[in-house]
């Protein structure tokens, strides 16, 4: 295990020295930069991915997957393996200032880091990056430099998809420890708070926070059940989403998809607070994929956060079967009645209460 790590480059096993903690906010130098999932299912995510969402597909071996959203090598990369899920989220650091000030941060709270091998790297189009634990087994992932390809997109989305700033687009998940969630993405990320939303879906009353680390609206979204202590999804994340360019790939997308069998969880809608319209898919592993268009951005100099009542203005309902829904639902929360969670309590400290 490694429990220091130097800036220059070079892991070191047991040193105590540790650089210093950044004093200043590094909120609006972290961008979501690419997905690791692990799947036996690569057929059916090839036709997912490229032939339903309409992304440009690369395969460089028989065990690897990987998807292309822009000039990134890599901004999804599905590995050969049982889980079904989303094992980690890699995050790119604009500088390395900030890179090196976030590896104290987390050196500091005790939690251990690890430098991947070249080849992992590689794997994911990045020079090189570290990983650490992350709350509900999502392992965090950084970086600082992408590998980027000139080649164009081969995709049937041919607007293309909006990244830059505003990273890939964000992540959902549902945790039975949500203030401890929070704490852990602003202590590590200085992650701010754009919203809440109040929701019931079945008879159960959700809570979300909108957590941003950038321009776009939010990186995360971290909701749970107000009334029990339950994790009713199997997978570290709810739903993946990204964002096209054009609402006419957001609209052929949905049709495809449809088209495909693929299963619509939430038919096409606008969110009441980003104001996004999208659609939701079953993917091939379980948890969502929405495929989004034209959220806001953030202004930070005229943003306050409120609380919305319902996830939105229109639309959104879902369109498979609703008893397997209900039936799937309910297996699943049963399922996961025994199932801890980590929440990475050095990095997540006693939390951010909102409730
Ligand atoms: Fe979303």
């Amino acid at each position: 295990m490694i429990t220091a790590y130097s800036p220059t480059g070079t892991t070191t096993a047991g040193l105590p020295a540790a650089p210093a903690p950044p004093d200043s906010s590094i909120f609006g130098r972290v961008h979501l930069g690419y997905i690791v999932i692990e799947t036996r299912k690569f057929s059916d995510w090839e036709r997912f991915g490229r032939d339903a969402i309409g992304l440009h597909v690369d395969t460089p071996t028989g065990d690897v997957l990987r998807f292309r959203l822009d000039d990134h090598k890599t901004r999804f990369l599905l590995r050969r393996g049982p889980a079904e899920d989303v094992m980690a989220i890699g995050w790119q650091i604009d500088d390395h200032e900030s890179f090196d000030g976030v590896l104290a941060r987390v050196i500091a709270h005790g939690v251990p880091l690890v430098e991947l091998r070249p080849e992992e790297a590689q794997l994911r189009g990045v020079e090189r990056a570290v990983r650490f634990p992350g709350p509900n087994g999502l392992v965090q992932e950084l970086f600082t430099r992408a590998h980027t390809t000139t080649e164009p997109l081969v995709a049937v989305a041919s607007g293309g998809f909006v990244t830059g700033e505003s990273g890939l687009g964000h992540v959902a998940v549902v945790t039975k420890n949500p203030h401890q969630m929070r704490g852990y993405y602003s202590t590590v990320f200085d992650a701010r708070l754009s919203d809440y939303i109040d929701e019931t879906i079945s008879g159960a009353r959700m809570k979300i926070r909108f957590m941003r680390v950038n321009e776009r609206h939010h990186s995360i979204a971290i909701a749970n059940m107000r009334d029990a202590p339950l994790n009713p999804v199997r997978t570290r994340v709810q739903h993946l989403n990204i964002q096209v360019t054009e609402l006419d790939d957001m609209m052929q997308a949905y049709q495809r998809t449809k088209e495909l069998g693929f299963g619509i969880t939430m038919s096409m809608g606008q969110h009441t607070n980003d104001k996004e319209l999208s659609f939701y898919a079953r993917t091939p592993s379980g948890f969502e994929w929405e495929t989004g268009w034209n959220p806001i951005v953030i202004d930070e100099n005229a943003w306050e956060p409120t609380t919305h009542q319902g996830i939105s203005i229109w639309g959104h309902r879902p369109e498979v079967d609703k008893f397997v829904n209900a039936f799937t639902r309910v297996r699943e929360a049963v399922g996961n009645l025994g199932h801890h969670e980590d929440p990475v309590a050095a990095l997540s400290g006693p939390g951010i209460a909102d409730d």
